[in-house]
């Protein structure tokens, strides 16, 4: 099998290769034979030993490389070491195994805060009449906020100061995923930051998060400084280069892949060692890689790919636009929530624009669920037209 396609591609080759002048010298079928083993050895070499670096695609111009990577068998796969194979049979086994249906599931919305919650008033507006249907958690980092409504009260959980990109910030996560898991009826879990907002009724989020199968997870493969730029080679063997991965860290997830962050310490070791600012000249966040590269290398097609909570990037700075009170308008509201498609942009100069619908159960949908970063002020705008935007 292997042989014959060696042989036809050694015979494509052979046609498509400059004839050397001196062939008239040469019998017909010898020149042929001559160059054909020349040809398969060098395939046989190249697949043996695979080139380490693109030195050796100068043999060919780089898109023959390419070409030839494609063509051939994939190589030999590597071992797994002993922690990936005790970590990859229990996550096996986690995802396959159904989840117990509970008679009354509820959503855990997870409240990552450094101290106040702004929106509590709104949230409490949005929870209004669902009561069983959630849980709310409070992991607030510096200071312990002052609660307004019913729902919030005596909801924190113990607490650390999470710093943004460090592992402290996946550490609260962690923490908080650890503390809703508790809890059994909770079967979705939502994480939120003191500056998000809900863009729906609460039965419409509900339906979103409860009657589907994936996660959304955002992910994507940047090429550029602020994605596998990020990367250093101190994260193998597990963790290669060519499954690093980026995505914002406002998650919804459920239960079993909750439980298989709570299993996991091979690759949460990797980023806590060597995914955070600072490291050899380059800052890597783990907060934006370690889930990303987590699922998109043990569950794929568990995850939706975007992220339900809307955020404007487009002034292209280092931080995302906040909206002030002016902002809040009708059209606004309206224009968030009729969004359909999830945009990637990589980071390099390419600048290359990732546009994919947002599929729901097979069906195109709007994306979004939340949208941060709302400043505080906004509250009041936010609350008059609540019912408006989130009726559809
Ligand atoms: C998902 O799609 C299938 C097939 O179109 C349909 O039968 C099912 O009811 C849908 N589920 C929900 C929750 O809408
Ligand atoms: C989720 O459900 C869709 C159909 O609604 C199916 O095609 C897909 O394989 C399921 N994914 C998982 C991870 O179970
Ligand atoms: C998410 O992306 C992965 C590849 O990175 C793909 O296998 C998977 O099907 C995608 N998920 C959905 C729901 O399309
Ligand atoms: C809503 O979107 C339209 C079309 O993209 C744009 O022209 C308009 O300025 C937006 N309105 C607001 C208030 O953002
Ligand atoms: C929402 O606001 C729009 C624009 O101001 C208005 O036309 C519409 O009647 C309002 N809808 C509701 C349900 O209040």
């Amino acid at each position: 099998m292997k042989s014959a396609q060696a042989w036809r591609l050694g015979i494509k080759d052979a046609q498509t290769f400059p004839m050397p002048r001196q062939r008239g010298h040469l019998k017909k079928p010898t020149w042929i034979i001559i160059l054909v083993s020349l040809v398969c050895l060098f395939l046989v070499c190249a697949y043996v030993y695979p080139p380490q670096n693109s030195a050796a695609c100068y043999v060919f111009s780089s898109n023959g490389c390419k070409a030839l990577q494609t063509w051939l068998p994939p190589g030999p796969a590597r071992e797994l070491t002993d922690d990936e194979i005790a970590s990859r049979v229990v996550i096996r086994d986690i995802l396959k195994t159904p989840p117990t249906m509970s008679m009354y599931p509820k959503i855990a919305f997870l409240f990552l805060t450094p101290g106040a919650l702004p929106f509590e008033k709104l949230w409490d507006k949005f929870f209004q009449g669902h009561e069983g249907r959630f849980s709310v958690y409070v992991h607030a980092s510096k200071d312990k906020p002052v609660h307004f409504s019913r729902y919030f009260i005596n909801r924190e959980i113990r607490s650390h100061e999470g710093n943004m990109g460090k592992i402290s910030m996946v550490d609260a996560e962690r923490r908080l995923l650890g503390n809703a898991l508790k809890d059994p009826d909770n079967q979705h879990f939502v994480l939120l930051s003191d500056s998000c907002i809900p863009l729906h009724d609460f039965d419409y989020v509900y339906n979103y998060l409860m009657y589907t199968n994936v996660s959304f997870i955002d992910c994507f493969e940047d090429p550029g400084p602020h994605g596998s730029g990020r990367y250093i080679e101190h994260m193998l063997p597990e963790v290669e280069k060519k499954d690093f991965r980026k995505g914002s860290q406002w998650f919804t997830m459920k239960r079993q892949h909750a439980i298989i962050i709570m299993a996991d310490s091979l690759y949460y070791n990797k980023f806590r060692d060597y995914c955070k600012p600072g490291m050899e000249g380059r800052n890597c966040y783990s907060d934006e890689h370690y889930l990303p590269t987590y699922f998109y290398m043990l569950d794929p097609a568990g995850i939706a790919n975007w992220s339900v909570t809307h955020v404007d990037w487009s002034e292209m700075k280092w931080h995302p636009k906040s909206y002030r009170a002016q902002d809040i308008t009708i059209g606004l509201m309206r224009n968030i929530t009729s969004i359909r498609e999830s945009v990637h942009v990589t980071s390099d100069e390419r600048r290359e624009t990732q546009i994919r619908p947002c599929m729901w159960n097979g069906s195109q949908r709007p994306c979004y669920l939340f949208a941060r970063k709302f400043l505080p002020e906004t509250l009041d705008n936010l609350m008059l037209l609540f019912t408006n935007y989130t009726s559809i």
